[in-house]
């Protein structure tokens, strides 16, 4: 398994298990079986409401011997109405007591933007916070204390533009180790990659396969299916394997972390051995050919009537 380098010395498994969508009922079957296939890397957040499920898997697999606390790699993320700096660790420490871990591995700002605290989506206009009000300058700060407390092994971001990661790097006492961003062949986020690699952040990619669970009101009208792209599906035929696993491998071999989510096991096996599919130089540039800036999650949730946060302000673009 290729694995990432982290500022701050540690190296994380560079294919993972999403669990974005897996519903609670299904995901501690879904990740008991990834850690059989093999995965190592979990990716999880409170906002799926279904840590405490995997939590009780990630326990059972643990006392049943399949594997031990040391070789699991685990992230997690802080909602955004936990941005106050005070209410960075407490939020944490639940996470850990769902997960029920006593670390993280790796801990992330899950979005630039920040609610009222209670608020799980913004359902009006005085339900969101502006960052000028509650910069993320001000979160770092209790990133920073959950990291020295020795909650979290590492702390990141997770969609964040690179004027956002530029800007938090410049005050940062302890550098953000990842920034986890969407990132799929119609979304190769070029630009961002080269602000990352010279910032020594590493890059999780996140709905590798298009998301197509997506729930209704996340999804556009039209929208194209990344999975039945022609040329996906041409390179795949080509060389014998899936369109999820050439997705799968590109992620891989433009180095950076990738986390499929599945809770089906055929395809959790055949999305792990992606891991050995190889593409040639000139499938990967065919590839990247197809980049067209497509977001599926496109982040218009947080643009609702009187939000301070429009598009152009959350990706910088
Ligand atoms: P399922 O969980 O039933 O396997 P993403 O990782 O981009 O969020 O995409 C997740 C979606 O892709 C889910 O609907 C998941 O369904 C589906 N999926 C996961 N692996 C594969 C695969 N190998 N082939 C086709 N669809 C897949």
């Amino acid at each position: 398994m290729r694995m990432i380098q982290l500022k701050g010395g540690g190296q994380l498994p560079a294919l993972g298990l999403g669990t974005w969508k897996s519903a609670p009922g299904e995901v501690a079957t879904a990740v008991r079986e990834a850690l059989r296939v093999g995965y190592r890397h979990i990716d999880c957040a409170p906002i799926y409401g279904n840590e405490a499920e995997i939590g009780g898997a990630l326990a059972d697999a643990i006392a049943d011997g399949d594997v031990t606390r040391d070789e699991l790699w685990i992230t997690s993320k802080l909602w955004c109405d936990r941005h106050a700096e005070k209410d960075v660790v407490p939020a944490l420490q639940q996470t850990l007591k769902d997960l029920r871990l006593e670390r993280l591995d790796l801990f992330l700002v899950h979005w630039p933007v920040a609610l009222k605290k209670g608020k799980q989506m913004a359902e009006r206009a005085k339900d969101f916070i502006a960052l000028d009000r509650l910069p993320i300058a001000k979160t770092w700060k209790g990133m920073e204390a959950a990291h020295a407390a020795g909650h979290a092994r590492h702390i990141g971001v997770s969609n964040f533009s690179a004027k956002k990661l530029r800007e938090l790097c410049s005050v940062a006492s302890v550098q953000p180790a990842m920034n986890q961003v969407e990132l799929h062949p119609y979304l190769a986020q070029v630009d961002l990659l080269g602000t990352c690699r010279e910032l020594g952040v590493a890059v999780t990619a996140y709905s590798p396969l298009g998301s197509q669970d997506r729930p209704p009101v996340l999804r556009a009208e039209g929208e194209r299916n990344l999975l039945l792209d022609p040329l996906v599906t041409e390179i795949a035929e080509s060389l014998g394997v899936t369109p999820a696993q050439v997705l799968i491998a590109w992620a891989l071999q433009r180095g950076t972390a990738v986390i499929p989510k599945s809770v089906n096991p055929a395809r959790l096996e055949e999305n792990f051995a992606a891991a050995k599919v190889e593409l040639g130089p000139i499938d990967m540039q065919r590839l990247g050919s197809l980049d067209a800036g497509r977001r599926y999650v496109t982040g218009e949730f947080w643009t609702t009537p009187g939000s301070p946060y429009t598009l152009a302000n959350l990706w910088d673009e």
